[in-house]
């Protein structure tokens, strides 16, 4: 039994370094085809072809391999790509060194992919950071110019949309101080300090100087421990807010606020009816004394075409007692009954009423804030039924 194996295994050793010999003429190559080869062999798990295309291409795999590192360094890949090719790199590699005891291929190769995946991770670190001082919904990270704050080593800015809206109503600021936009608004030093934009209130009168060097790191604060009150619930300062209220003509109430502490939602982001309604704060309506304030006090019911969904009905005093018609006629909405033909995909892509829900209003996912009414029936404030406008369906 054992002899006839070993005649067996003869014959087949013969036949091997046979059929070797003969495949290595074919099969040593230049190192573009070697490559092609190679990364053909590798997506179709052909693992046997791949062992001899190493052992018969000793001459061109280095070259292969820095070309292959070549391109994958290259610009024009993102990092997957990148990834995706370094690693045929490394497994060439290994290989290599498996077959022809040379470990210099990889040591070219490993280091690079340590590299890369440091660079990655601290990509992603960093964006994971702005998240999450932008996750308290409207904060927002302004680093347009993050290259000359860099230089002068300059945290980013973050401007903590909440506090300002717990102090001003919106129409103080949009749109007569700011475009109602991210990015849209020319932000900066030059203007801030001639009196414009944030410098039409920290100017040392309104709020703190942004000329002042004293005051520099409490706006550029971003990514920096010392920001936790601007962005982290558990640590806002109401006494600080209180007082500061008291000062521009605001009020903050932290004495009613239910738990003593800002009412969140179930997507954690801060409940502004819940405040609104417990009478926890009465921002500045304007800068200027004189203003009269235009409200149109209705509501817009926006029927459920499919019963799918409860109906949504759009309150224009609660909008209108903050913003100006303004923002959002004829920018936002033609100011119509049912002149808008609005669509929920349009909406998640910051249209109509997405323009402000979802960015720094309740999020799109909170579907019975909106959808909250019984389809068919006008349960709401039966007293007030005559003044709800029945939306027609807008025309295709
Ligand atoms: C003290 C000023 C101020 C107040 C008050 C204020 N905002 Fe803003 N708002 C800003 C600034 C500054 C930006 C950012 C502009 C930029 O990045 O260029 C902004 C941006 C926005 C954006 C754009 C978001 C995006 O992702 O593009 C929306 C929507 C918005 N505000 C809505 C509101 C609403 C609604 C209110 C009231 C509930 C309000 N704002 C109150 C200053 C203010
Ligand atoms: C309508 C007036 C107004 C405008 C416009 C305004 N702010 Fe403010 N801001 C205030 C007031 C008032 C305070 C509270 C002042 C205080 O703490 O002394 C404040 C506080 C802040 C704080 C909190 C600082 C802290 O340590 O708690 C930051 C950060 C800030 N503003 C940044 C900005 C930036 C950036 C802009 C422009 C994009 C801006 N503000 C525009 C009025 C304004
Ligand atoms: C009230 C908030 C605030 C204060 C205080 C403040 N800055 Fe800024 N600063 C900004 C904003 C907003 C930008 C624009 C950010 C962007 O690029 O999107 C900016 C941008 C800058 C830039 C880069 C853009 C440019 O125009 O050069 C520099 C540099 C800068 N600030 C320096 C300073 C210095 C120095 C101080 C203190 C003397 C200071 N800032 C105080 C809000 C502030
Ligand atoms: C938050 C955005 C918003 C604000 C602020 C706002 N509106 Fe509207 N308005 C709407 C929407 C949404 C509709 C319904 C459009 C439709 O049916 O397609 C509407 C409809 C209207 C209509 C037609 C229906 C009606 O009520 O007679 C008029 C007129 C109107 N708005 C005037 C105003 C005036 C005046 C103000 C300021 C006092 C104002 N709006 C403030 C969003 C707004
Ligand atoms: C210009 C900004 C803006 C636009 C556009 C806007 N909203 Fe609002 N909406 C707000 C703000 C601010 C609040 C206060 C709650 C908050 O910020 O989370 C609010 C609150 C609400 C509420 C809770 C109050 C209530 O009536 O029970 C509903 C519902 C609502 N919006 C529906 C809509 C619908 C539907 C549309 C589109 C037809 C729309 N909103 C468009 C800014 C806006
Ligand atoms: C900010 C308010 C708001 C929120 C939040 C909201 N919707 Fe809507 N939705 C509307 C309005 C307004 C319409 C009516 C558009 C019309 O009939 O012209 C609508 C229409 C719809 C429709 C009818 C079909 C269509 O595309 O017009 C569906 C389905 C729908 N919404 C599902 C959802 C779901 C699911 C969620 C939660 C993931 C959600 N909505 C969250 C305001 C909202």
């Amino acid at each position: 039994m054992r002899s006839y194996t070993y005649k067996a295994n003869k014959k087949l050793i013969l036949l091997f370094l046979l059929l070797s010999t003969l495949i290595s003429t074919c099969y040593a190559m230049d190192s573009t085809s070697f490559l092609q080869q190679f990364q053909y062999n590798y997506e179709s798990q052909k693992f046997n072809d791949q062992l001899d295309l190493i052992r018969f291409n000793k001459e061109v795999i280095p070259s292969a391999v820095s070309d292959l590192i070549k391109e994958a360094m290259s610009d024009k890949y993102i990092f997957e790509e990148r990834m995706q090719q370094l690693n045929i790199a490394s497994a060439i590699a290994y290989m290599y060194l498996h077959w022809h005891k040379d470990e210099s291929l990889l040591k070219k190769v490993t280091p690079l992919i340590q590299s890369e995946l440091k660079k990655e991770q601290k990509r992603v670190a960093e964006i994971m950071k702005w998240k999450k001082e932008e996750r308290f919904l409207g904060n927002f990270v302004m680093k347009q110019h993050e290259k000359e704050m860099e230089k002068q080593g300059l945290p980013m800015v973050l401007y903590p949309h909440w506090l300002h809206r717990i102090m001003y109503e919106c129409k103080v600021c949009h749109n007569g101080i700011f475009k109602m936009k991210r990015w849209e608004n020319d932000l900066s030093r030059q203007s801030i300090e001639n009196g414009k934009l944030c410098g039409v209130c920290h100017n040392g009168t309104e709020a703190f100087a942004a000329a002042d060097k004293s005051n520099c790191n409490r706006c550029h604060i971003a990514g920096s421990p010392n920001a936790d009150h601007l962005h982290n619930p558990n640590k806002v300062k109401q006494a600080a807010i209180k007082e500061i209220a008291e000062k521009i003509g605001a009020k903050w109430r932290p004495e009613n606020l239910p738990d003593g502490r800002l009412p969140l939602d179930r997507f954690q982001f801060i409940d502004w009816m819940k405040l609104k309604e417990s009478n926890v704060f009465t921002p500045v309506v304007s800068l200027d004394k004189n203003i009269t304030e235009e409200i149109r006090d209705n509501k817009i019911l926006f029927a459920s075409k499919s019963g799918f969904v409860s109906d949504v009905v759009f309150d224009h005093k609660i909008h209108s007692d903050w913003i100006n018609c303004g923002t959002c006629h004829p920018a936002i909405f033609k100011d119509e009954l049912g002149g808008n033909k609005m669509k929920m995909t349009d909406m998640s892509k910051g249209l109509f009423c997405g323009a402000c829900h979802g960015k720094v209003s309740f999020t799109f996912a909170d579907c019975l804030r909106c959808h909250k009414k019984e389809t068919g029936k006008l349960s709401l404030d039966e007293s007030r039924v005559e003044d709800v406008l029945k939306r027609p369906v807008p025309q295709q």
